[in-house]
């Protein structure tokens, strides 16, 4: 329910990590016409043949749309024409649960499925949670980033209770974390307060490197391997890991 909080640079470089570290088979669904996923990890999304918005038509299957990329990572892509489709994929029967049915046929081949999400608790959104078993949920530290949670947690009990869908929190995330500031310090308080041992221990400091990487197509743990921001980021995947 934020923008800008690191969803994205999360997706990603757990992603790598995950193939790099663990030599797990993971694939990563950008389900935000941004496109960020995808091209963080150097997939041209303006030259897309078909894309995420083909499958959730029922006019591609997953599978066909999934692409290899130099780190390791399956992508299964999106670019600005999935904005374009939101009202009318809103309209058609059985909605939310495109997104899931469309991963039926790939599961088996992967040990981790993350899916990138928009920052607002629309259809998209709604499809990628009723597909997962679980959330991580990236807030940056700012006042505003406290009051998205609340947002997230109207949503998860609409699928909780109106779709009867028993996703759970796998864990929130502090990211864009600056010790040098009162307020990051703060806000990380009232997190811990509010999520207790739900929150992952791993903390994402604001670090120029992570903002630079994707420029170059690049993880974290290529483009700056021995700073912070790799560090924390390492942190994270294996915690990640040990929910297999
Ligand atoms: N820890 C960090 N330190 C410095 N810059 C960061 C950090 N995390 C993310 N950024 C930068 O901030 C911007 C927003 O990050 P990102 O795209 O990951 O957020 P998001 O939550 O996916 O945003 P959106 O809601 O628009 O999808 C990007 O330019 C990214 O490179
Ligand atoms: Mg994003």
């Amino acid at each position: 329910m934020k923008g800008g909080v690191g969803k994205s640079t999360t997706a990603y470089n757990l992603a790598v990590g995950l193939v790099k570290f663990h030599q797990k088979r993971v694939l990563i669904i950008d389900i935000d016409s941004q496109g960020n996923a995808g091209a963080a990890l150097g997939i041209e999304i303006w030259q897309l043949q078909k894309q995420l918005k083909d499958v959730l038509q029922r006019h591609a299957k997953l599978s066909e749309i999934i692409v290899k990329t130099n780190s390791g990572v399956d992508v299964a892509p999106s670019n600005i024409l999935l904005a374009e489709e939101e009202i009318p994929i809103s309209g058609l029967p059985g909605r939310e649960l495109l997104l899931r049915k469309a991963i039926a046929s790939v599961e088996a081949q992967y040990d981790f499925i993350l899916i990138d999400c928009p920052p607002n608790i629309g259809v998209f959104t709604i499809n990628a949670l009723m597909a997962a078993e679980g959330v991580i949920i990236p807030v940056d530290m700012s006042y505003l980033g406290l009051l998205g949670i609340k947002g997230i947690e109207r949503a998860l009990s609409l699928i909780r209770d109106s779709l009867e869908h028993p996703i759970q929190i796998a864990g929130a995330l502090a990211t864009r974390f600056d010790g040098r500031n009162n307020l990051s310090k703060e806000v990380q308080q009232s997190l811990h307060n509010h999520f207790g041992d739900r929150m992952f221990k791993a903390v994402i400091p604001e670090t120029v490197k992570l903002r630079e990487a994707p420029s170059h197509g690049l993880s974290i743990f290529e483009y700056d391997a021995s700073g912070t921001g790799a560090k924390a980021y390492r942190e994270l995947v294996d915690e990640v890991i040990k929910w297999q």
